[in-house]
């Protein structure tokens, strides 16, 4: 009988150790299987007397009940951790952690600015409700433009509007700050458009200002030039065609040789073999009595292109909705841009 307790203890002892499947069922095996311990005793029990035989019968088959009992509270217990960490496949990939990735406006943009720092300009920002007066009147707009009617700017109580473009920034610049100017200034602009293809009521515009004595048109050239090697490859040509804004004069737009026929004529630019990115010129005399600067004393140039153009020619985007539908799939495209 003090074996059988024992063998019981061994048991317990033994059963605090198992940790997996395969360990449990060789405990089971041990002690309550076939060739286990308990029925090695029931083989033994023949060499008793009748009356010891049916004592010891009771003890065997209360401890196989009471070890079979642990075994299967066991069972669940190996079985649950086998379910959650027993099967694991270690060398499976693991689950993707989704990384942002910029907006390819911001990249574009991040892309102007850099060029443009590089060759001594700051970056200035302006204000995106502003007054009639640094919107229209004080860049020479005539009263009459059309940029002023109801259909083409959001206006707002008390001569406010949504800025149609970043060129206001240019009077806040020089009204802050004496000459000489070199500036890029990026912003978000509004225009009652119907949204298009190409069109957008919210867009970017990146607008420049470079004041000092002596400026002239070669200057505007040669810095256009450059960024615009710099931005779309040496093998892309600039042209600059005879154009008008109430700010700049002379103005002129500025135009590239189209990067998929190489200024033969496609479709991609209308036949034409040049697609514009910017409006250009030397500021108008006007423009520096508004901002308080003497005419007679500098020159300077100015410059202002659609960051969302500029970035469907680049990446080859179709269609300018495509900036501001959250699309996760166009977005992820410029992932490690
Ligand atoms: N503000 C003009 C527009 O929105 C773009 C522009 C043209 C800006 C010529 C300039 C410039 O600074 O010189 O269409």
């Amino acid at each position: 009988m003090n074996s059988l307790d024992r063998c019981l203890e061994e048991f317990h002892k033994d059963a605090q150790r198992v940790r997996t499947l395969d360990e449990l069922n060789r405990l089971k095996g041990r002690y309550v299987g076939r060739k286990g311990v308990l029925n090695d005793y029931l083989k033994q029990m023949k060499a008793l007397s009748p009356e010891k035989r049916r004592e010891t019968g009771q003890k065997i088959n209360q401890l196989k009940k009471i070890m079979e009992e642990e075994i299967s509270q066991l069972q669940k217990v190996v079985g649950q951790s086998t379910k959650k960490y027993g099967k694991v496949d270690l060398t499976l990939p693991g689950n993707a952690i989704p990384s942002g990735s910029f907006h390819p406006i911001t990249l574009i943009l991040n892309r102007i600015i850099e060029i443009f720092f590089s060759l001594g300009f700051r970056v200035e920002e302006g204000p995106e409700i502003e007054t009639e007066y640094y919107n229209f009147e004080a860049l020479n707009f005539p009263s009459e433009h059309p940029a002023r009617d109801e259909q083409d700017s959001f206006f707002l109580p008390h001569n406010y509007l949504l800025r149609t473009h970043t060129s206001p920034v240019q009077i806040r610049t020089m009204e802050k700050y004496p000459p000489p100017l070199k500036v890029v200034v990026p912003g978000r602009c509004y225009r009652r458009d119907p949204m298009d293809a190409t069109h957008s009521m919210v867009f970017h515009q990146v607008e420049g200002l470079v004041v000092a004595e002596g400026i002239s048109m070669g200057h505007l050239k040669g810095t256009i030039e450059l960024f615009s090697r710099r931005l779309f490859g040496a093998n892309r040509k600039v042209r600059f065609r005879p154009s008008f804004f109430p700010f700049t004069e002379p103005s002129a737009e500025v135009d590239i040789s189209c990067g998929v026929c190489a200024g033969e004529g496609c479709r991609s630019c209308g036949y034409s073999g040049w697609l514009e990115i910017m409006g250009a010129g030397l500021v108008h005399p006007n423009v520096f009595k508004s901002a308080g600067y003497n005419p007679e004393a500098i020159r300077g140039f100015a410059f202002g292109m659609g960051v969302e153009r500029i970035a469907m020619l680049k990446y080859g985007i179709p269609d300018i909705r495509l900036f501001f539908e959250n699309d996760l799939y166009f977005l992820s495209q410029f992932r490690g841009l």
